[in-house]
């Protein structure tokens, strides 16, 4: 098969192309031209430049094509301005429908986020808890899946959703000022730490990927992607917190202001969309971020390898080399 897959130099998609190369398949990456490309070096990609806001560089890389990955769209720690989430997220995501249809391609993948679920409390979240995001980043992904589950009705745009939870890598920084607070003494964690969190490893989310492209019958269908085993908070803190070199016990701050705060944040993004500052900030430790990925298990045949305390280890590993610690 031949593969564009968009977002290819980043934390996901550079392992998407590595394993696209791995099986046997023609990796076309889409890259913009100041892109920084060294996450595929030595990777036999044919790097294509262009944009997700450009609709006819987007037809034309996707010519030939057998499956498009979906994966290019602005971060929150890259965007500078919110509107940018609708241009390249949203838009760019009907320009990715648009060129996959006019190339006939046989699947389109596309990553989304379990932040379309916004502020849940009580998990394990399967694909059926309501959608209600809580920041323009989650309406974006929302509304691109709109996007494409709308075409998929109307043109049989073969379109797949992959709602991931928080994945770590190669180049993946989102983390550091978490792990940069845990370092410091006085670090306190809001509540008791009681909640899950469950974060995955990009070549496993990227093998899930590959799956939804691979697997006859999944059209239309939403798969949430994390990895094994989920922690407690407080074993999370713990463990990022031995990682960066710091013992000991770690106070709390009380839970109730904060998940007050997180829920008026969320009421009045939904009622006026101005996000309030921190609206997401206090989740890590109010959310309950414990996903079933029994859905991804039986129908792709999915199952992460790398667990959650071992995306930290690694994680840290990766600060530290990089100095970011
Ligand atoms: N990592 C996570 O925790 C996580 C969680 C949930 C969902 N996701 C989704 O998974 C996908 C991949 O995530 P990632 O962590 O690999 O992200 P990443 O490392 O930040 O990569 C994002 C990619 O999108 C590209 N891009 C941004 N704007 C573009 C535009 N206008 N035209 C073309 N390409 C553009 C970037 O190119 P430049 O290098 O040129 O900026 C980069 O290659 C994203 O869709 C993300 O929303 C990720």
């Amino acid at each position: 098969m031949r593969a564009l897959v968009t977002g290819a130099n980043g934390t996901i998609g550079s392992c998407v192309v590595a394993k696209l190369i791995e099986r046997g398949h023609q990796a076309r990456a889409l890259v913009r031209p100041a892109s920084d490309r060294s996450s595929l070096e030595g990777l036999e990609a044919e790097v294509v430049e262009g944009d997700l806001c450009d609709l006819e560089g987007l037809k034309r890389a996707a010519e030939g094509c057998d499956w498009i990955f979906h994966l290019g769209a602005a971060r929150p720690a890259k965007a500078d301005d919110h509107r940018r989430f609708t241009q390249v997220n949203v838009g760019g995501t009907k320009n990715v429908a648009e060129a996959a249809l006019s190339a006939g391609v046989q699947r389109l993948v596309f990553t989304s986020s379990i932040g379309v679920y916004g502020f849940v409390t009580q998990g394990p979240i399967n694909e059926s808890f309501p959608v209600r995001p809580n920041t323009h980043y989650r309406s974006s992904k929302a509304d691109a899946e709109t996007v494409l589950l709308k075409r998929y009705k109307s043109d049989g745009l073969p379109a797949v959703i992959a709602r991931l939870s928080s994945i770590v890598g190669r180049g993946a920084k989102s983390w550091v000022p978490f792990y940069r607070a845990a370092r410091q003494r006085d670090f306190r964690i809001v509540g008791r730490g009681d909640n899950r969190i469950q974060i995955g490893y990009a070549t496993d989310a990227a093998e899930c990927l590959l799956r939804c492209a691979e697997t006859p019958g999944v059209e239309g269908e939403v798969f949430n992607v994390s990895g094994a085993e989920p922690l407690k908070v407080r074993q999370y803190v713990d463990i990022v917190r031995s990682e960066v070199g710091v013992y000991g016990e770690v106070g709390r701050l009380p839970a109730a202001p904060f998940v007050l705060y997180t829920h008026l944040a969320t009421l009045a993004y939904r009622a006026t969309r101005r996000e309030p500052s921190r609206t997401k900030h206090y989740e890590v430790f109010l959310a309950d971020m414990e996903f079933d990925l029994s859905k991804a298990r039986e129908r792709l045949g999915f199952t992460p390898t790398v667990t959650t305390a071992e995306c930290v280890r690694r994680t840290a590993e990766y600060f530290r080399n990089e100095r970011l610690l």
